[in-house]
């Protein structure tokens, strides 16, 4: 008889799983069979956390309003102290994408195009009460996690060499447990396809509701090795982190994607941990989630602090 491999990693804190049994049901329960999402319902999970003038954890935030006829708009986070290090972080739009018919081409490039204007704002625009002379836009990071992590890759490529910048200069890629796939069925799809935190039905399912219709999940936006995967080659991709985790159903296209940078040449650094599922990272009792603010930490330092004259700072 052969023995079935585990799905989920054993010795896992039971407040993990039951928070985690608690996220599949309400995703379960938003997700409607029919493609669309019951925003209503997922309004009351859903809930935005105001930004704070007043340090908090040492750091303040404030949202800035880049397009208010589509409502896009980034949270800054700053240092209280000394200024090191910003972090732009672009945030979900609402408003306007709620309208948009569910399964319409245009939703794709609309999120990829959200993320590139976003770095277009930045480095042409000053931003009121925040002085952009600290900050060092020539070695602008993207990070991304899950569907985070496909948006940051595909924002990458448009933010590459293809377009001419002021000063931005994308230098890193952070991409955690990025959120890619294919038509194919690898083997760790198939082997966790009932798997923690994340079901193989789940990703068919936000596939089909994400990709334009008639289109199959060899789509560019999904299979990025596929058929644009040219795209990438030609560019001056920046250095690229992949974090993967051994019970994650995606971690095959996720390895994939890191060999696939490293076969063309570019900086790549692949980072894995066996005992992670999809999204490890929001529970901070899980050691792997502070092993992976660490290699970010290092990531960037090395980027930032590497001997000038190399090529990734042009
Ligand atoms: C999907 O189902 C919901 C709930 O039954 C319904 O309100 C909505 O109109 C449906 N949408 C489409 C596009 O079929």
């Amino acid at each position: 008889m052969t023995k079935t491999p585990p799905t989920s990693p054993p010795d896992l804190p039971c407040k993990v799983r039951l928070l985690l049994s608690l996220l599949t049901l309400v995703i379960n329960t938003v997700r409607r069979s029919n493609g669309t999402i019951n925003r209503r319902l997922m309004s009351l999970f859903d809930l935005k956390a105001s930004p704070s003038s007043k340090p908090n954890n040492r750091v303040k935030t404030s949202d800035v309003m880049v397009d208010p006829t589509r409502n896009l708009w980034f949270r800054l986070y700053v240092p209280a102290a000394a200024i090191t290090t910003t972090t732009f972080r672009r945030a979900p739009r609402r408003g306007r994408l709620r309208q948009l018919p569910p399964r319409s081409g245009a939703y794709l490039s609309l999120q990829y195009e959200d993320g590139f204007d976003v770095l277009k704002f930045i480095d042409q625009t000053t931003i009121d009460g925040f002085d952009l002379n600290n900050v060092d836009i020539t070695r602008c990071f993207l990070a991304g996690d899950s569907a985070g992590g496909n948006l940051a890759h595909h924002v990458a490529v448009k933010a590459s060499d293809l377009h001419e910048f002021g000063k931005m200069r994308v230098v890193g890629l952070i991409a955690i447990q990025p959120f890619f796939g294919g038509k194919e069925r690898t083997e760790s799809e198939t082997r966790l396809s009932k798997g923690l935190a994340l079901s193989l039905e789940q990703t068919d399912w936000y596939w089909k509701t994400f990709l334009p219709e008639g289109s199959d999940r060899d789509h560019a936006a999904a299979n990025v090795l596929g058929k644009e995967w040219k795209d990438v080659l030609g560019v001056k991709f920046p250095a690229t982190i992949v974090f993967v985790g051994g019970f994650d159903l995606l971690q095959d296209w996720q390895r994939r994607y890191y060999e696939g940078l490293k076969k063309s040449g570019k900086e790549a650094y692949l980072i894995e941990y066996p005992n992670s599922f999809h999204g490890f990272y929001a529970f901070p009792e899980l050691k792997e989630s502070s092993f992976l603010v660490k290699e970010v930490r290092d990531f960037i330092e090395k980027l930032c602090y590497a001997p000038s004259g190399i090529s990734f700072l042009i």
